[in-house]
């Protein structure tokens, strides 16, 4: 048990990457702080984790909601009266050829993945000073704290169709780049992961025509052809596609204290694809 003394906040966390590593990060001894726009979704991992033995909240609601950073981050101080933890990994894909981009679709993606992670960053800051100052001043070094933020292989490589994705994916990098060298001063690792082709309702496999999911009040066509998953298959050294959990691994090696001397780093995570 890594983690039993820590409460973490993921977002997004009632599907898919963010579910599992809602699940690991408490599997680990983490109480943790369960996001997602889907109630009913959270509230689902939450009862996975309480059955499971472990300790969890759920807080439904929207991330690129302006109002709801400060109630995430009050929230779990309010229940656990501290936070070691976010991730910030709640998304979605918007895609479609650069002359077929709204500017909607564009904003759309730069709030989900990139000015939420900021304003919940945001948020958090003014009691991360207050306490890690405390905390320095008591014992000289303030406790080590987390954040992972989720980018994607479309952010660091590029992916057609995803021009307005893979640019809210590379402000991501940016934000992790930047905080860990504000808050390297108060001990806090900022790192990033990037995942290639991990197995989610965004990248169901369909043979005739998409699939779609709804986010909030729109639906957007997801999924990849059976030839283009054939084709991940082909592109990773390893020969297949990740699973959930494997996402959630990659997050989880930097949450555990075997990390606290790595930030400001982009960890890929696609099967060397
Ligand atoms: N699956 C992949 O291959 C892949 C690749 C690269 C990056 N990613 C990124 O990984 C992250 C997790 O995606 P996933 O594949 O697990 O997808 P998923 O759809 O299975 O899970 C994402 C969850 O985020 C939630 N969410 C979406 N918008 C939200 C919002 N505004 N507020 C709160 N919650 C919101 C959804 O309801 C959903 O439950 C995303 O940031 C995604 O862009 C995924």
């Amino acid at each position: 048990m890594k983690l039993s003394d820590r409460v973490a906040i993921v977002t997004g966390a009632g599907r898919g990457v963010g579910r599992a590593t809602a699940l690991m990060l408490a599997g680990d001894g983490a109480r943790v702080l369960v996001n997602d726009l889907d109630a009913a979704e959270a509230d689902s991992t939450v009862a996975e984790i309480v059955s499971a033995g472990g300790t969890a909240l759920a807080c439904p609601g929207s991330v690129t909601d302006p109002e709801f950073p400060e109630r995430l981050i009050q929230t779990a101080l309010d229940a656990w009266q501290g936070i070691d933890i976010i991730v910030n990994n709640a998304g979605y894909i918007w895609n479609g050829a650069m002359h077929n981009h709204d500017d909607e679709q564009w904003q759309a993606m730069l709030d989900v993945h990139a000015t939420a992670p900021f304003r919940i960053l945001r948020a958090f800051a003014p009691w991360l000073k207050e306490t890690a100052r405390a905390e320095q001043a008591q014992s000289g070094v303030a406790r080590c704290r987390k954040i992972v933020n989720v980018s994607s292989v479309s952010g660091t490589t590029g992916a057609a169709t995803q021009i307005a994705y893979s640019a809210g994916k590379a402000a991501v990098v940016g934000i992790t780049k930047t905080l860990a060298k504000e808050w390297g001063r108060y001990n806090v690792t900022v790192n990033c992961v990037a995942f290639g082709h991990i197995e989610t309702r965004l990248t169901q496999p369909y043979d005739d025509a998409p699939p779609s999911i709804r986010v909030g009040e729109r639906e957007h066509r997801v999924g990849l052809s059976d030839e283009q998953v054939a084709a991940s298959r082909r592109a990773s050294p390893l020969g297949r596609t990740g699973q959930p959990a494997d996402g959630a691994g990659a997050i989880y090696l930097f949450c555990i204290p075997e990390s606290d001397f790595i930030t400001g780093e982009v960890l890929t995570c696609s099967g060397g694809a």
